[in-house]
């Protein structure tokens, strides 16, 4: 059966424009909070394959999107490839011992040895796939190299950016093999996830905007294309959406063998239709914390289907959903979409 979501992401023509929400399966939902105390903690519920896929599908019963994301986090491909992964409450994800140079950087795996340990991601995903209605679209994910070297460098989420920074300039070296080294694990990740049954990848480069405009390709967005170029060789089949947030000055330069570009809130629609939107089927972009109002949802949701006129377009948020928004508030967008692109 062909999955609406898929062939958005090949550009094809659809009843309507597919909707979902990056960050769908989360705290904002009491059915998530429940499963998630009855896991104990975040970190046991992403290593739980059972609960894991309950709450994956979640979002899809409850608001009806279009394709469900898989649940897991990012940080679960450094932790498995030697770092000690915590969530501290109040402060969000830590590493102890952070990379700082060669010596740290080669006490970690690698490629198929750190992949062969995210048996409980692969398994979500049998899971998930065989409840999944076959309309709908299983996401997988990963984060880009870069992302995910600016948890393992600083240790933890970080304003500035200061020690990656002063890697990126004082050692670039050292970064790019941090960055090799990441990349040659996410590559195999994302096979062994296709091959457990996702139909689709994302690759959030959250942090991309910490990076200047000039030094992106080289520190980021080089890799993430590396990585697309790997997985289109051996599966063409399966489409690729690459997330860069907040990146403006790098629209221009955008290039790369993937499907669907995330354009992020602070993106005109309209100025992303007109640098990528014969290239790329866009993907966005509603602020998220206009959910906190129907009515400011609403315009915003007209706005973006008049600049789209449901062609290469898949809704989303531009960034993720937050813990407060009310779930009947998050019903009414994805509502929304489906009704002002039905044809
Ligand atoms: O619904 C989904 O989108 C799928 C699951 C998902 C999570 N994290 C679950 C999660 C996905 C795709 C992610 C990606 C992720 N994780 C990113 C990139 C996406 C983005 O939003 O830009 C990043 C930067 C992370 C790292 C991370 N994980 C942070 C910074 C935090 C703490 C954030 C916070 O708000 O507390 C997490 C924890 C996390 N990941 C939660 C969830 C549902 C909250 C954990 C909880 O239940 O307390």
């Amino acid at each position: 059966m062909s999955k609406i979501f898929v062939d958005a992401c090949f550009g094809k023509e659809t009843s309507y424009t597919p909707v979902w929400m990056m960050r769908q399966a989360g705290r904002y939902l009491p059915e998530y909070m429940k499963v998630r105390e009855e896991a104990g903690n975040f970190l046991n519920l992403c290593h739980n394959p059972k609960k894991a896929c309950e709450v994956t599908l979640q979002p899809v019963d409850i608001v009806g999107v279009d394709a469900a994301i898989l649940f897991s986090d990012i940080l679960v491909i450094p932790n498995e490839m030697g770092m000690h992964l915590e969530f501290i409450k109040g402060e969000g994800p830590n590493f102890k011992n952070p990379i700082l140079n060669q010596t740290d950087l080669d006490n970690l795996i690698e490629g198929e040895k750190a992949a062969n340990k995210l048996t409980y991601v692969y398994e979500a995903i049998k899971l998930t796939r065989a409840k999944l209605s076959q309309d709908k679209a299983l996401i997988g994910f990963t984060g880009s190299p870069w992302t995910l070297a600016t948890y393992m460098i600083e240790g933890k989420g970080t304003k500035t950016y200061n020690i990656c920074k002063k890697m990126m300039y004082s050692n670039p070296s050292l970064l790019h093999n941090i960055l090799k080294k990441v990349t040659n694990t996410i590559k195999i990740y994302m096979e062994k996830q296709i091959q457990a049954g996702i139909d689709v990848v994302q690759i959030f480069d959250s942090w991309a905007a910490a990076i200047e405009p000039g030094m992106y390709d080289e520190f980021s967005w080089s890799y993430m294309v590396e990585i697309a170029d790997f997985i289109k060789e051996k599966y063409p089949h399966i489409p690729i959406i690459m997330f860069p947030k907040g990146i403006p000055a790098f629209l221009d330069k955008v290039y790369g063998n993937f499907d669907v570009f995330g354009v992020d809130w602070s993106i005109p629609m309209s100025l992303a239709k007109e640098k990528l939107g014969t290239k790329y089927v866009l993907q966005g972009n509603m602020e998220p914390c206009r959910l906190y109002s129907k009515e400011a949802t609403s315009k915003c949701v007209e706005k973006i289907q008049e600049t789209m006129q449901g062609k290469r377009h898949i809704f989303n948020l531009g960034h993720g959903i937050l813990p407060d928004v009310p779930v009947q508030n998050a019903i009414h967008f994805i509502n929304e979409c489906k009704r002002v692109s039905r044809k």
